[in-house]
């Protein structure tokens, strides 16, 4: 089991390489950076529980980056590495937020004892942080997660409109929370102890879903067997909320109309008028004022609705959120199915980080259930995801790069960035599987037996074609994601020619 990721950032490659190994034979997964600026953008990349930083770097003091760092992520367990030992020097690191320091040449037992308690201490204080999140969050949005500037200021809007009666419209792409943001909405009005009633226009044929709206008198028609309330009448002082209301057919849009305008309606086939206190919530995940302009939508519908309108960020622009969305459905679910703790190795974290989600926090949630569901141990790796997330971003990757290898044909823009390769189909191929390698090498911490495992190739031919290619077994010296981030601008080693 992993007891914590290390990013090393030492711009001695012994050194690198001397933590590396010491540090993988306790169990820690460790990633490699020799320059601040590699370090840095590591960092930017995922989450680690402790960094062990050279005070002396060649583009910059070690120092200074550790406060920088200590900006972006305050609870961060940093260890300085330094090549002599002075009082000065511990005050100089403990004063710029290090948890501690360890001097060249170390002691390997220390060194461990050192870095094992440096990781516990940040556990324990991303757990306190956490809890103190949640427990704010608990009180504001219980069932929401999110701490990217995007949800924030959406907290703020619903916030500040839940008080009042106005209608509110929520856009946003699928599976995007339009629905939980309703129930935020109307859990922090005054009619938060009354109805909040969904109503799934998608679903309905127009007159059933008038019937269930407005409700029907005896005999308003044959199967109408004894009068019944509709949903505005059962909603009354409380919320109703319109799920997909691009949906809704042009006739009952003009009596949606009535009902905000007039806040009266009648019964299918009554004749009195019923009058109702309702709030009233619509989402779509389509622009209104665009269907408005086809004449799919009534203009003056619109406007009654979209007195405030709310823009739900699809989840690929606020992936700080996906890491807090882990755990909270990771919880969920182990508490749902039964099953102990359990954590994503850092390659499959990796991979949510980087996949884009066409269907949002919805198919986060079910990526995370099964994983969940068929998990047999507390670490669930890479193979627990699902195929599409899998593949998705090697494909993406090969066809993000695959331009660059394609010899150029007459009548081609003169400038597609680059060189003009002229290489055999067999030379692109073997490049792309070149590539291919690297990349998963790369997930795989450059585990060559976890790769082949991932390609489903014994471990020989994996090796023959790491030789064949010419691949470099040993991590990039020019930071651990050099070779995966360079997929595609390491032009030098394409047999490029004239
Ligand atoms: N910020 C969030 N925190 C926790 N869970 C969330 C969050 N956003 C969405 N979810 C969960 O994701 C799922 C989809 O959310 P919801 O049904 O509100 O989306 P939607 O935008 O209404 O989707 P659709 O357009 O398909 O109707 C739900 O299970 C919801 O609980
Ligand atoms: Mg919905």
């Amino acid at each position: 089991m992993l007891r914590g990721s290390i990013l090393v950032v030492d711009d001695e490659a012994e050194i690198r390489e001397g933590l590396e190994a010491l540090l993988s034979s306790e169990h820690f997964e460790v990633t490699l950076a020799d320059s601040a600026e590699a370090g840095l953008q590591e960092l930017g990349e995922r989450p680690f529980d402790l960094m062990l930083l050279d005070v002396s770097l060649p583009d910059g003091n070690g120092l200074d980056l550790l406060r920088e760092i200590r900006q972006r992520d305050p609870a961060l367990s940093v260890i300085l590495i330094t090549a002599y030992g002075s009082i000065d020097m511990a005050r100089q690191a403990f004063k710029s937020g290090a948890h501690d320091y360890i001097t060249k040449p170390w002691s390997n037992d220390e060194l461990i004892a050192q870095v094992s308690q440096a990781i516990e201490g940040h556990r324990l204080r991303e757990e306190n942080v956490h809890l103190k999140r949640a427990l704010k969050q608990r009180y504001n949005f219980p069932n929401i997660a999110g701490k990217s500037e995007k949800m924030l200021a959406i907290f703020d809007l619903v916030t500040q409109v839940a008080p009042s009666r106005s209608t509110v419209v929520i856009y946003g792409e699928s599976g995007t929370g339009k629905e939980l943001i309703a129930k935020a909405i109307h859990s922090a009005s005054t009619r938060a102890d009354k109805a909040f009633i969904p109503v799934n226009t998608g679903s309905i044929p127009s007159d059933l879903l008038e019937s269930q709206l407005f409700g029907h008198v005896k005999g308003a028609f044959t199967s109408a067997i004894a009068s019944k309330k509709g949903l505005f009448e059962i909603a009354d002082q409380g919320t109703i909320f319109f799920d997909e209301i691009s949906t809704v057919s042009p006739e009952t849009q003009a009596k949606l109309l009535r009902v905000i305008q007039e806040r009266e309606f009648m019964r299918l086939g009554g004749t009195d008028t019923i009058k109702v206190d309702v709030r009233i919530l619509a989402a779509s995940n389509e622009n209104l004022m665009k269907l408005v302009r086809d004449g799919r939508f009534r203009e003056d519908l619109y406007h009654r609705l979209n007195v405030i309108s709310l823009q739900l960020p699809p989840l690929r622009d606020r992936k700080e959120d996906i890491p807090l969305l882990v755990d909270r459905f990771v919880e969920a679910f182990c508490l749902e199915n039964g099953k102990p703790p359990r954590r994503f190795t850092h390659g499959a974290m990796k991979l949510l980080m980087d996949y884009d989600w066409p269907g949002n926090v919805r198919e986060l949630e079910n990526a995370v259930e099964r994983a969940i569901v068929l998990s047999t141990q507390e670490a669930m790796d890479v193979d627990l995801l699902p195929e599409s997330i899998r593949t998705r971003e090697i494909v993406k990757g090969v066809r993000l790069q695959l331009a660059e290898f394609m010899p150029r044909m007459p009548g081609d823009q003169e400038d597609t960035g680059g060189t003009n390769h002229s290489a055999s189909l067999f030379e692109i191929l073997e490049e792309v599987e070149r590539r291919i390698i690297v990349d998963m090498l790369e997930r795989t911490n450059w585990n060559q037996t976890e790769a082949a495992e991932h390609f489903q190739i014994p471990l020989s031919t994996l090796n023959q074609k790491i030789k064949r290619l010419g691949i470099e077994t040993r991590r990039r010296s020019n930071g651990a994601r050099g070779a995966a981030a360079g997929f595609g601008d390491e032009p030098a080693d394409f047999p490029a020619g004239k």
